[in-house]
């Protein structure tokens, strides 16, 4: 395809080592150039760029790849921009996706004077905040404990007392109709004329991921009566409400170092954890956390704690959210701060301690929703029916069949249930991704084998322990016995990984692609603990179902009393390798 030609061309010209370098100070030694890894904290160097095959990779956090996938994980871009950045530095002309339409270009050159304007008010807030004019706002901001580091890092403004913006933007050529495309003016109700939507205000900055200011979330001050507490943006080109994070661009290194991101309801809530030195936090801007924002999250965060105030509307959010986080995949945890607080209030009487034991105190999605429900509800037999009706509607949202089926133990165990008969009103999944046939390697397997990737030295563990009969699919134990043969031999099982990168389809490119995304895998070693146990509990559960089947079918009494013997010692093992899936923390 053109397309791909293109992006083979742009890595061809792409300086991988001047690239890499803008970001990592990279010191040469024998082949290949090292530095300190940008997506991981480490002191010492395993970050290492292989100039000949224009390629990095990490010996510590095991995630490699080429200029695209560098500029997309450390830069926070999605693919497409950066190919789109790089084929802009190197010169390669991309295919057009379609030829061009005038009315898209026509919206393509809104969508840039609005950027524009945007820049001009961004500047003009922040100036005026710290104009004469802008004394109280910042009496505000240093009452509430914000430094004038951590303002210029969330680049807060000032909206002026009126009529400033206004001049400045004419000054600067941008047209009023633009301006109130951007959101920045209104038309005057009475007479000609614009007026400033955010005048008064303190300003809080929506940026998008290079940095830009797409949107403002301006704060009425103390003492003003002038409209709501918050006034924000209007959707406009640049700017979709439900898709952006506030405080992601300040956040995204500390949420990619730990591949943790905190949720926190209120924007202060953000700047305020922030001035105490926890990094790694973002608020929704006001709206219950929505699939795109989570998504937002997960190309940095395994792991998503939602903190929120221990008041009823921050349950009712975390309620809400549990089942968004279910359906995104992410690893959610939830902790809400004791009530009449809230995590910026927390933050100034204790400080980043005070933040760091209580997000440390998060408990599991799911079990914090049972209890909370059960807070709700209570456990009269008309209460637990309650409950059950209630996570039965948010567990659906699970599409994983093996994360599901656990949930619903846990909810059994809380319950003080057995889980079979939850398992007859809650009902099982039938599929894991629909479509699937069972030819194809199941998410399990793939998973494990791609922690085999990670550490090879696994492969030995897994075989020791019996684990090649709990693959099911013929090409997941292909793979298997391709990557023991390179490892066992000493053959160069890294290289063949890389080549199979961009390969389609297969389940060696799938396996490959861990060592150039991110994985959100901090202890591996745990990780493949908890896939094994995975493989073994699909694969008793197999046998289980054969088992009986057999039993089903037998004739004769002896038959099935040996049969039956065979499922209970089934039954056990099954029992025995259930309860101790609920270490972990981590997704691949
Ligand atoms: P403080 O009260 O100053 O601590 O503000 P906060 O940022 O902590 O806000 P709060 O917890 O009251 O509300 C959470 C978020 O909801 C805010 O950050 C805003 O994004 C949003 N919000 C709050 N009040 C309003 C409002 O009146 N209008 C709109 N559109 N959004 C609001
Ligand atoms: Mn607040």
């Amino acid at each position: 395809m053109e397309f791909d030609q293109a992006v083979r061309e742009i890595l061809n010209r792409a300086d991988i080592v001047r690239l890499v370098s803008e970001y990592v100070q990279l010191r040469k030694n024998g082949q290949h150039l090292w530095g300190l890894c940008p997506m991981h904290a480490e002191k010492t160097p395993s970050f290492s760029v292989n100039p000949s095959r224009r390629m990095y990779y990490c010996f510590g956090c095991h995630r490699g790849g080429n200029a695209i996938t560098f500029l997309s994980e450390v830069a926070g871009l999605t693919k497409r921009e950066a190919i789109e950045r790089l084929a802009a530095e190197t010169g390669v002309q991309l295919p057009q996706q379609r030829p061009s339409d005038p009315a898209e270009e026509a919206a393509a050159r809104e969508r840039s004077e609005i950027m524009k304007a945007l820049v001009v008010a961004q500047e003009y807030f922040v100036s005026s905040l710290y104009a004469p004019e802008g004394e109280r706002a910042r009496d505000y901001l240093s009452d509430r404990g914000v430094d004038e580091q951590t303002a210029a890092a969330y680049g807060l403004g000032f909206g002026g007392v009126g009529g400033g913006l206004i001049r400045m933007l004419e000054k600067r050529g941008v047209p009023m109709q633009i301006a109130e495309s951007a959101g920045l003016v209104l038309p005057s109700t009475r007479g000609t004329g614009y007026y400033e939507r955010f005048r008064g205000r303190v300003i809080c900055p929506v940026f998008n991921n290079d940095g830009a200011a797409v949107a403002f979330s301006a704060r009425i001050l103390p003492g003003d009566d002038d409209g709501p507490k918050y006034l924000n943006s209007p959707e406009t080109a640049v700017f979709r409400k439900g898709s952006m994070v506030f405080g992601l661009y300040q956040a995204r290194q500390a949420i990619r170092q730990s591949r943790h991101a905190i949720v926190v309801e209120g924007n202060f809530d953000v700047i305020s954890l922030a001035a105490s030195g926890v990094l790694n936090v973002v608020a929704p801007l006001g709206t219950a956390l929505t699939p795109q924002q989570v998504r937002q999250l997960a190309r940095f965060a395994g792991r998503v704690t939602l903190f929120f105030d221990g008041d009823e509307a921050g349950y009712k959010a975390s309620r809400r959210s549990v089942s968004i986080l279910l359906e995104e995949g992410v690893e959610g945890y939830i902790v809400s701060t004791p009530s009449g607080e809230d995590p910026d209030s927390m933050a100034r009487r204790g400080g980043r301690q005070a933040i760091e034991a209580a997000v440390a105190d998060a408990r599991p999605m799911v079990t914090w929703l049972v209890d909370s429900l059960v807070g709700v509800f209570g456990r009269s037999p008309h209460g637990i029916r309650q409950v059950i009706e209630e996570v039965s509607g948010v567990l659906a949202a699970e599409k994983d069949r093996i994360r599901y089926g656990l949930y619903r133990e846990e909810v059994a165990r809380i319950l003080g249930m057995d889980v079979r008969e939850l398992k007859g009103i809650l009902g099982g999944r039938q599929t894991d991704v629909p479509g699937r046939g069972p030819e194809v390697p199941n998410s399990v397997e793939v998973s494990m084998l791609k922690l085999l990737a990670l550490s090879p030295a696994l492969i030995d563990t897994l075989l020791d322990r019996g684990g090649r009969e709990y693959f099911q699919s013929e090409e997941a134990i292909a793979v298997l016995n391709r990557m023991f043969d390179l490892y066992a031999s000493g053959g160069d099982l890294e290289g063949e990984l890389l080549a199979a990168v961009s390969e389609q389809g297969s389940v060696m490119s799938a396996v490959a692609s861990v060592i150039t995304m991110p994985t959100g895998i901090s202890d591996v070693q745990a990780a493949f603990d908890e896939t094994f146990l995975q493989l073994r509990i699909a694969f008793l559960n197999r046998r289980l179902n054969e088992l009986k089947q057999a039993m089903r079918g037998a004739v004769d009494e002896d038959a099935k009393m040996r049969l039956l013997v065979d499922v209970t010692a089934v039954e056990r093992q099954l029992k025995e390798a259930g309860p101790s899936l609920w270490r972990f923390r981590g997704t691949l």
